[in-house]
């Protein structure tokens, strides 16, 4: 019997899994081949983006997958010509075609985009997508504690989920902060992309401890700490690992031991300045 990843409640009520498939920067076909892999394997879970060019390869990976549509969690993000509330609309509207799916289960604002300030429209066009039930979630990327707020003032509605870079060498503690007081589910972004916190010797240690790799000390890390993350691996052997390490159970040591990698917000990308 294939394991799945136990799922968190988002605030409007959709279950969303807790460990899915990240699919950047794979184009359409190595997508539509990683992504049918890994639902067969188990994953439920799903994440893309316009900007990754790929969701006709996830949506073709999708439709080879021989799991009902009802039972996946598909996650796709829009650029910032689409800030608005009919350019949501419209940004939904052609990533279901690309999809080739007839609703999204989380639509996430890809970054803010201050500059242009125009993502409040784009929060009100998803909050009418959800009411209209094109999407079951709606969601933000890249929000700092300031761009949530905004929304917070402007509608009195909270992204359900914000994705946000998160790993050991960046530990967000404001932005989380910010998030469990609002009911926000905290997605992380590149977990193990730094290949260097991979060979960190309290990582590899405690791997060495648990019998499994660093990259399930680092994505449990995540997950135990009640965050949802994306992975993206291209092999199949990764895809299962990455999997595998909703099985590992750290101590609450171990957990602190990890997060005192942490090296601030200077190499997080700030999304004050960039965005698309
Ligand atoms: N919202 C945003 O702005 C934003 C930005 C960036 C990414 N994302 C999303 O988040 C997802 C994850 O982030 P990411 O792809 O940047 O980084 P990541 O998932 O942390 O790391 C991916 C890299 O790690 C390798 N890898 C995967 N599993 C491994 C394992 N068990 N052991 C060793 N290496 C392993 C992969 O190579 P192989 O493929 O060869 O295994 C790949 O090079 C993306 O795919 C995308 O969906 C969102």
């Amino acid at each position: 019997m294939t394991q799945l990843a136990p799922t968190v409640t988002l605030s409007h009520g959709t279950a969303m899994p807790v460990l899915g498939l990240g699919t950047w920067p794979m184009d359409d076909d190595e997508s539509a081949t990683a992504v049918a892999a890994a639902i067969s394997s188990g994953y439920r879970s799903v994440d893309t983006a316009e900007n990754y060019r790929n969701e006709r390869g996830v949506g073709r990976g999708i439709a080879d997958a021989s799991v009902p549509r009802s039972e996946l969690f598909v996650t796709t993000k829009f650029n910032k010509e689409w800030h608005g509330v009919d350019g949501a609309r419209q940004a939904c509207e052609n990533a279901l075609e690309r999809l080739g799916l007839d609703y999204l289960d989380l639509l996430l604002i890809h970054w803010p985009n201050p500059g242009q300030d125009r993502y409040v429209d784009a929060w009100r066009g998803l909050l009418r997508l959800r009411e209209e039930g094109l999407i079951r979630a709606a969601g933000t990327s890249n929000f700092k504690p300031a761009h949530l707020r905004r929304l917070l003032d402007a509608t009195g509605e909270a992204p359900e989920v914000n994705q946000i870079n998160l790993n050991p060498y960046a530990t967000r503690a404001e932005t989380v902060a910010f998030h469990r007081e609002h009911g926000i589910v905290t997605e992380a972004w590149s977990p193990i992309k730094p290949a260097d916190v991979l060979a960190e010797p309290v990582v590899v240690q405690i791997a060495e401890r648990h019998g499994c790799t660093p990259a399930q000390v680092v994505l449990r890390w995540v997950t135990q700490q009640g965050y949802v993350t994306v992975p993206k691996s291209a092999s199949p052997e990764r895809q299962r690992e990455n999997l595998a390490s909703l099985e590992v159970e750290l101590t609450a040591e171990e957990i602190e031991a990890v997060s005192a990698l942490d090296r601030g917000e200077a190499h997080v990308t700030d999304s004050d300045a960039f965005g698309h």
